[in-house]
């Protein structure tokens, strides 16, 4: 079992304020430093092999520096992908384009198109957003850039499941990915609620949809499993998560949502320590949650919503998640609303 890739969390920037997002709008924005992601990169590298890593984010195209932090990684001899909303993606391409090797680097992006109409996904995202994954989707096209589309499925956009199959494969999309929407502890989680009955019957939607078509269609972690103790990749060391802090967490998942206060999912902190330890750290953290899982199921306390692996994560490390009646653990610490940061806050932007 090898180091698949690093995620890097790069920036905590927005131009959207996604109802069921893991981000606090309310944050004063953060960027990671390019320094950073080159010296872990570089540290990948030397003691891994890794010769792929990913950006997310916030809205990773909107880091300050972005051609810098995919120079970082191209430098390096690393391909990479990014998760984007395809805002303004034309003049992000643009910007690729001015260096031949990041291009030729990138493996494909994966926008999040949250519903298969303007309708449904412009209602959690925002006006106007779909007209710009569908232009996103269609420059990548005239590109030769790869994309994947990519939903989080919830109470608000399920029923549009199978019309994502067919407009993916319309607008030549090479896979077509569906994650179950974990809880974020704002009001918005009671809308998006689905019992674990009814995120299964979505779940064979999907795979009966995967029969159908000739297009790739994924289920990240995170969905119903038969078997209680499910090993994720994350868990398996096949893809590690930098945070916006630069420290090596669980996954991006648990990026920056709130918790207990008690940080349990972050193993190391790249800023004072190599990644070898943040990831002798971590294997440490996974150890002890994968304990308290066995405890579990030893002690018969395995319920329906403890068989989706991430619920029960979020559970064990603190954070939000689906119960049987709603929403439990901690409550964000913030209401939602469209831009509440930059109307509340005018400071000036820190890296
Ligand atoms: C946090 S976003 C960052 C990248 C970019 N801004 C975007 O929206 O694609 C990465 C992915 O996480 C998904 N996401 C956000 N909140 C989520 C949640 N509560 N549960 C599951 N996925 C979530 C988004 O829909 C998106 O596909
Ligand atoms: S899910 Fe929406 S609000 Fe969250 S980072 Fe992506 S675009 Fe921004
Ligand atoms: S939330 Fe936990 S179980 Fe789910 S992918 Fe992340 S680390 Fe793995």
């Amino acid at each position: 079992m090898a180091v698949g890739w690093i995620t890097f969390h790069i920036t905590d920037r927005c131009n959207l304020d996604c109802h069921h997002c893991l981000r606090d709008p309310e944050l004063r924005p953060k960027d990671l430093p390019v320094a950073l992601i080159r010296r872990v990169l570089g540290e990948a590298r030397e003691k891994y092999g890794s010769d792929h890593t990913a950006f997310s984010g916030g809205e990773p195209t909107l880091h300050p520096e972005f051609g810098a932090v995919v120079d970082a990684a191209v430098d390096q001899g690393f391909s990479w992908h990014m998760v984007s909303n395809g805002h303004g993606f034309p003049a992000v391409l643009e910007l690729l384009g001015a260096r031949p090797e990041r291009l030729a680097g990138l493996t494909s992006v994966s926008f999040s198109l949250d519903g298969a109409t303007a309708g449904v996904h412009d209602a959690i995202r925002e006006k106007g957003s779909y007209e710009e994954v569908l232009r996103a989707a269609s420059v990548c096209m005239a590109s030769g850039v790869k994309f994947v589309l990519q939903m989080a499925v919830h109470a608000k956009n399920e029923h549009e499941v199978e019309a994502m199959g067919l407009l993916a494969s319309q607008l030549g999309a090479n896979r077509l990915s569906f994650t179950l929407t974990q809880p974020t502890g704002t009001h918005h989680d009671r809308d998006h609620y689905l019992s674990p009955a009814a995120f299964r019957r979505v779940l064979a939607r999907i795979e009966r949809l995967r029969d159908a078509l000739t297009l790739p269609v994924g289920v990240p972690e995170g969905w119903y499993t038969e078997q209680p103790f499910h090993v994720c990749q994350p868990f398996a060391s096949q893809q590690l998560h930098v945070d916006l802090q630069g420290r090596v967490n669980l996954c991006c998942q648990h990026s920056g949502i709130p918790g207990d206060g008690s940080d349990r999912d972050i193993a190391g902190d790249l800023n004072v320590m190599s990644l070898t330890e943040a990831h002798r750290r971590f294997v440490r953290l996974v150890h002890d949650a994968q304990e308290a899982k066995l405890d579990a199921i030893e002690r018969g306390e395995i319920g329906d919503w403890d068989h989706f692996a991430c619920n029960w994560c979020m559970k064990h490390f603190g954070k939000p998640h689906w119960i049987d009646d709603g929403v439990g653990g901690p409550p964000a610490a913030r209401q939602r609303w469209r831009g509440a940061w930059e109307k509340r806050n005018r400071l000036p932007i820190v890296s």
